[in-house]
C-alpha cells in the first residue's frame, strides 16, 4: 500500500479498501494504547485549522483533542473568522497555509471544501458537508468491527433520510463489502449519483457488496446485523423540520423494527439524536444500542487518520 501522508480525505470513497483497512487497524491500536498510555504527548510543533461554518460538538472537541494527542496544535475558527467578510476560499486557503500543516473544514457546500483542496498544499479533510460525512463513518466502520469482529459478508440498514450520513454510509459499506439497504420515503431517498457511485467502488474492487435503496423500513431492517438512522432534518434543513416529521412518518426505529432485524443486531446513530422522531428512547437506551462506541471512535478514527496524513 502507498503512504497515506499528504492525503485528502472528502468523501471516503478516495479510499482503496486496502487504505480504509489500514486506516481503521491504526485506530484500533492507537486506541489501545492511549488506555495504557503514561506519558503526556510531545509537542510536535505542528498545527491545524479546524474550520467549523455549522454547528459541531462531537467533531470539534475530538479533532481537538485527536490534535493534543499527536501533539498538534489545534485552531479551532468559526463563521465570523473563516471565509469573513467575503474572502474567497482561494485567498483563506493561501493564508492558512502558511500557519498550519492541515485544514479541517465543516461545511455547507462539498464544492467548497473541494475548492479548499484544490488550493492547498496541505492535507484537508471534510468534517461533514451537506452531502458527505467521512470523519463519522470511519470511526462507524471501527465500531461495527469491535463489535462484530469484521466488516465483510454483514447487512447494514439505514433507515430514515437519504442524506450526508446515507451516502457515506453507502461508499464505506461498498469499500468494506458490507450489504448497505437504504430505506427512504419519496423524494428522500439518496440521490442516484452517490448510489451509481458505491455500487462502482463495489465493482472496482470487486468487494462483493451490494448496495440498494428500497421503500420499506421493515425490508430493509429484515436480517440486518446494523441498524443505522440519523436526524430527518440535517443542518440547513431547520426550516423544513415539521414537514419532514410528517413526510418520515413510519421511518422510526421502534423495538418492534429492530425485532426484525438479526438478534444480535446493533443500533448506530452519528448523534444528536432526536428522540420520539427518527428513534425512540426504547431502542436507544437498549443494550444494542452503540451509539456513545461511535461517538468516541470519533477520536480514535480521527487520530488515526491525522497520525497517517502528517
Ligand atoms: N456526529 C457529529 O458529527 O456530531 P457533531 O455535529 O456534534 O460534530
Ligand atoms: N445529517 C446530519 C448529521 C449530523 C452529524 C446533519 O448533516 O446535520
Amino acid at each position: 500500500m502507498q503512504s497515506l501522508k499528504g492525503r485528502d480525505l472528502l468523501t471516503l470513497g478516495e479510499l482503496t479498501p486496502e487504505e480504509l483497512h489500514a486506516v481503521l487497524e491504526r485506530a484500533a491500536a492507537q486506541k489501545r494504547m492511549r488506555a495504557t498510555a503514561k506519558h503526556p504527548p510531545q509537542p510536535t510543533g505542528r498545527s491545524a485549522a479546524l474550520i467549523f461554518m455549522k454547528p459541531s460538538m462531537r467533531t470539534r472537541v475530538s479533532f481537538e483533542l485527536a490534535c493534543v494527542d499527536l501533539g498538534i496544535h489545534p485552531v479551532v475558527l468559526g463563521p465570523g473568522d473563516a471565509f469573513s467578510r467575503n474572502e474567497t476560499i482561494h485567498d483563506t486557503v493561501k493564508v492558512l497555509e502558511r500557519y498550519v500543516d492541515a485544514i479541517v473544514i465543516r461545511t455547507f457546500a462539498q464544492a467548497d471544501v473541494e475548492e479548499v483542496a484544490r488550493h492547498a498544499s496541505v492535507p484537508v479533510v471534510n468534517a461533514l458537508t451537506d452531502d458527505y460525512h467521512p470523519c463519522q463513518v470511519l470511526a462507524d466502520l471501527l465500531t461495527i468491527v469491535e463489535h462484530k469482529g469484521a466488516l465483510s459478508g454483514l447487512r447494514l440498514a439505514y433507515v430514515g433520510d437519504g442524506n450526508n450520513m446515507a451516502n457515506t454510509l453507502m461508499l464505506g459499506g461498498a469499500l468494506a463489502g458490507m450489504d448497505v439497504v437504504v430505506a427512504s420515503p419519496e423524494g428522500f431517498e439518496p440521490k442516484q449519483r452517490f448510489v451509481d457511485d458505491a455500487v462502482g467502488l463495489a465493482e472496482r474492487y470487486g468487494t462483493g457488496a451490494a448496495v440498494s435503496v428500497v421503500r420499506s423500513p421493515e425490508a430493509a431492517v429484515e436480517g440486518a446485523d446494523v441498524v443505522v438512522t440519523d436526524t430527518w432534518a440535517s443542518m440547513g434543513q431547520e426550516a423544513e423540520h415539521d414537514a419532514r416529521v410528517a413526510a418520515f412518518a413510519g421511518y422510526t426505529v421502534t423495538p418492534e423494527l429492530m425485532a426484525r432485524a438479526k438478534p444480535d443486531a446493533i443500533f448506530m446513530h452519528c448523534l444528536p439524536a432526536h428522540r420520539g422522531e427518527e428513534v425512540v428512547d426504547e431502542v436507544i437506551d437498549s443494550a444494542q444500542s452503540v451509539v456513545f462506541d461511535e461517538a468516541e471512535n470519533r477520536l480514535h478514527a480521527q487520530r488515526a487518520w491525522l497520525s497517517l496524513v502528517l
